[in-house]
């Protein structure tokens, strides 16, 4: 059953027929613009190849699209419905990759633009990045859309097992973490260590390890009950933007 738009746009995105349209030219991996279509209806999407993935040395080869479904997947369990709807695709045009619903909306609205209200919203970002460990999080990937929709995009490299937070955002530094947000982890690390529908997808997109370890990262944000301080050799993304 489709009961809202998003879950509308899911299923076009999981179903359509896909239609390179353009490509992004800015990015480290080749990315384009994709238009799907079913029974009638349309839109755009931004396809990842896994064969257009750059080799990392320290994330396994085509791996950085599930990756994208994991964030994505990540979002939604929690409630924050910060990362676009995002599908794996095996028939892809260019072959398997992810395609997660473009956003049409302004690339200058972003972090460093934002002003400190708008910063002010950022907590739930700063809680899901250190949850799934974004070894990449620049000021132009927190984006606010015309109705102020906070959205998140560009989830390749995250989930690695070992610590690599990588974050333009250290606003709330030693702040306690809102109870809110708490209440959001602890469901979302009940579904973790349980064997329910989430658990499944994330064994088929993550390893054992990654998930593990994600557990761990929620454990720690819970029990810490404060947004965490930077630790390791360099905190930051490179470029910011
Ligand atoms: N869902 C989306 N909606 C609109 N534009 C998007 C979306 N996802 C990505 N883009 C655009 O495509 C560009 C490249 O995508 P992305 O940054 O995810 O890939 P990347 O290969 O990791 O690039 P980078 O080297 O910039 O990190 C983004 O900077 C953005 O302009
Ligand atoms: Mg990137």
């Amino acid at each position: 059953m489709v009961d809202n738009p998003r879950d509308h746009n899911l299923q076009i995105l999981q179903n359509g027929t896909v239609q390179v349209a353009g490509q992004f030219m800015w990015g480290s991996n080749y990315t384009f613009l994709a238009k799907v279509e079913t029974q009638g209806e349309s839109l755009l999407a931004v396809y990842k190849p896994l064969r257009g993935e750059r080799p990392l040395w320290d994330f396994p080869p085509g791996s950085l699209a599930a990756r994208e479904v994991a964030a994505y997947l990540t979002s939604r369990a929690l409630g924050w419905d910060l990362v676009p709807p995002t599908v794996l695709r095996e028939d892809g045009p260019a072959g398997p990759g992810s395609l997660q619903l473009y956003l049409d909306i302004d690339p200058e609205r972003h972090y460093f633009n934002f002003s400190d209200e708008e910063r002010q919203r950022l907590r739930p970002v700063v809680a899901f990045d250190v949850l799934i460990n974004n070894a990449d999080r620049k000021s132009g990937h927190i984006l606010l859309g015309s109705d102020d929709h906070l959205w998140l995009i560009d989830h390749g490299i995250c989930f690695h097992r070992d610590h690599k937070l990588r974050t333009v955002v250290w606003d709330f530094v030693g702040q306690p973490i809102p109870q809110d947000i708490l209440k959001d982890l602890r469901a979302f690390r009940n579904h973790l260590t349980s064997n329910d529908e989430l658990a499944s997808a994330f064994a088929e997109l993550l390893s054992q390890g990654e998930i593990e370890a994600m557990t761990v990262r929620a454990e720690q944000l819970i029990t810490e009950g404060r947004f965490p301080e930077p630790d390791g050799v360099r905190p930051y993304p490179w470029p910011l933007v």
